[in-house]
């Protein structure tokens, strides 16, 4: 049987996304009819979203109802989700009172890697984990204040079903990236350059190493990004498997439910 590995890749962003919400202390994952959800007890999407969704009315009513409850909520409306038709399942969240907020390009590599790759040393403990994970957290989510990264970080550091990865240079910690492995395909997650490290190959190179150990594996490689970043994903091999569409409900349709 062929694999569509435009739906192995949202299986494979479901099962990271999960893990970083079960990671998340306090949090809880539910799944009820027509999709799954983690619910958390801290205000970031990391732990407040809901997937892997098989949309009717009722189950749009429903993540509305668990959105106005929760107050950050995001809805990751993917390939391989039920009705197939992308704007079907757009406008089931839209009269449910969604607004689309942002999309992502989904992409996938499926080739036989040509780039070197560079060494990258993987975290092999949760001391190693943390300061990886502190480090992405830092790199991402930068203006944030300190307890929302230091929450993230932990979140990252305790799903140790993802492993992180990170390269030095002279000793200093300069670049990091994630990666979720399945039997399907490898998935590239939180991959960050420090500032002013970037613009001299670290990125495409750690990207050539992440597929060169797939491909070892015989497994391609699927990441998201903003649309901004593809041409440079596209630079390196990858193409345009789908889309992921994120939805969230504006604050005057959360107030309009309560009342
Ligand atoms: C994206 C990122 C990892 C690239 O690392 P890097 O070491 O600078 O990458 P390389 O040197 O191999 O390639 C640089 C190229 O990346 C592309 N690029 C990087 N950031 C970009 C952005 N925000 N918009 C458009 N292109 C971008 C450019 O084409 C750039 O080319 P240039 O050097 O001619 O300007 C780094 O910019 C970063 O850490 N960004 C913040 C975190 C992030 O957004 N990660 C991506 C998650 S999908």
């Amino acid at each position: 049987m062929t694999i569509d590995y435009s739906q192995a890749a949202s299986r494979n962003l479901h099962k990271t996304y999960f893990a970083l919400g079960r990671a998340t202390p306090g949090s809880q994952c539910i799944h009820e009819p027509g999709f799954e959800a983690c619910l958390g007890a801290f205000n970031h999407p990391i732990c407040n979203f809901a997937a892997n969704l098989q949309l009717d009315p009722w189950v749009a009513h429903r993540l509305a109802e668990l959105a106005v409850s929760q107050g950050v909520f995001n809805v990751y409306s993917l390939p391989g989700d039920k009705p197939n038709d992308q704007s079907l399942r757009d406008e089931l969240l839209v009269r449910a009172g969604f607004r689309r907020n942002y999309g992502l390009r989904q992409m996938l590599f499926d080739a036989k890697p040509t780039g070197l790759g560079v060494a990258l040393e993987r975290a092999e403990n949760l001391h190693e984990r943390e300061i990886v994970a502190t480090f992405m957290a830092g790199i991402f989510f930068g203006r944030h204040p300190h307890d929302f990264r230091r929450r993230v970080a932990e979140s990252t550091l305790a799903a140790t079903e993802l492993d992180l990865y990170s390269l030095s240079i002279r000793g200093d910690l300069t670049a990091a990236v994630m990666v979720a492995r399945d039997d399907e395909i490898h998935g590239l997650f939180n991959l960050c350059v420090r500032p002013a490290a970037r613009g001299q190959g670290l990125g495409k190179a750690i990207v050539e190493e992440v597929v060169k150990e797939a491909y070892k594996e015989g497994k391609p490689v699927t990441l998201q990004c903003d649309e901004i970043l593809s041409p440079w994903y596209e630079g390196q091999g990858f193409a345009v498997s789908g889309a992921v569409d994120v939805y969230s409900l504006p604050d005057e349709r959360r107030i309009a439910i309560i009342k």
